[in-house]
């Protein structure tokens, strides 16, 4: 049976349950899929293919799901990987103003505000995944901090609810594109090297 491993990055679950349920959906169509959190991944061994996830803060990927891709880049390489970001709030100044997904998560592919999309971009010319895909995440203002950078971004985007509050993942879109994810696996190709 093919195996899976869905590895992600969250600070307050958002992008964990995105994850989960791209590993039940997984499940479902028939695959073997285990769901990690990007600082718990243990052995690796017999693992076809890899789907990795990060949320997104002021631009950047957090630095667990960064390090998981620098440490295994060798590896991800040869198999079929997809990535996603979770990701934009829906009515946030950046969902409303960037067409491309990617640019109104991760900002910019060159100048200021940058750095955060580099670093990713970077990882995916080492590793080559299918897709990297966006999806809606989620805020809860009162849910505190969990970092100090973090506490600071909030103020610097607004105390007073600037930022949109609420669940917007799209469970219907995760959804699909997990069975996407599935379909690729079963497809003659996707027994060979990731791209
Ligand atoms: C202070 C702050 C900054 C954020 N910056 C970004 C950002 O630059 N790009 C983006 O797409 N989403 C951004 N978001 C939205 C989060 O990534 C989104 O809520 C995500 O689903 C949170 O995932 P988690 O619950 O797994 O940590 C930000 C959220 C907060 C609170």
């Amino acid at each position: 049976m093919t195996r899976v491993l869905v590895v992600y990055g969250s600070r307050h679950g958002a992008t964990g349950g995105i994850a989960e349920r791209i590993g039940e959906v997984l499940r479902t169509e028939g695959l073997s899929a285990e769901v990690a959190a990007a600082d718990r991944v243990g052995a690796m061994h017999d693992i076809d293919a890899f789907v990795v996830g990060s949320a997104v803060y002021m631009g950047s990927w957090l630095d667990e799901p960064i390090r998981f891709l620098e440490r295994n880049a060798g590896v991800l390489a040869t198999r079929p990987l997809w990535l996603f970001s979770s990701g934009p709030l829906r009515g946030s100044t950046a969902a409303r103003s960037q067409e491309d997904s990617i640019e109104a998560a991760l900002g910019p592919a060159d100048g200021p505000g940058s750095g955060g999309r580099k670093r990713v971009a970077r990882l995916e010319e080492l590793t080559h995944p299918r897709e990297h895909r966006v999806f809606f995440g989620a805020f809860d203002p009162n849910d505190p901090p969990k970092a100090l950078s973090e506490r600071l971004a909030r103020m610097m985007v607004g105390p007073k609810g600037v930022l949109p509050t609420g669940d917007f993942r799209e469970w219907d879109a995760i959804e699909a594109w997990a069975r996407e994810i599935a379909q690729g696996l079963r497809s003659p190709v996707a027994a060979g090297a990731g791209g």
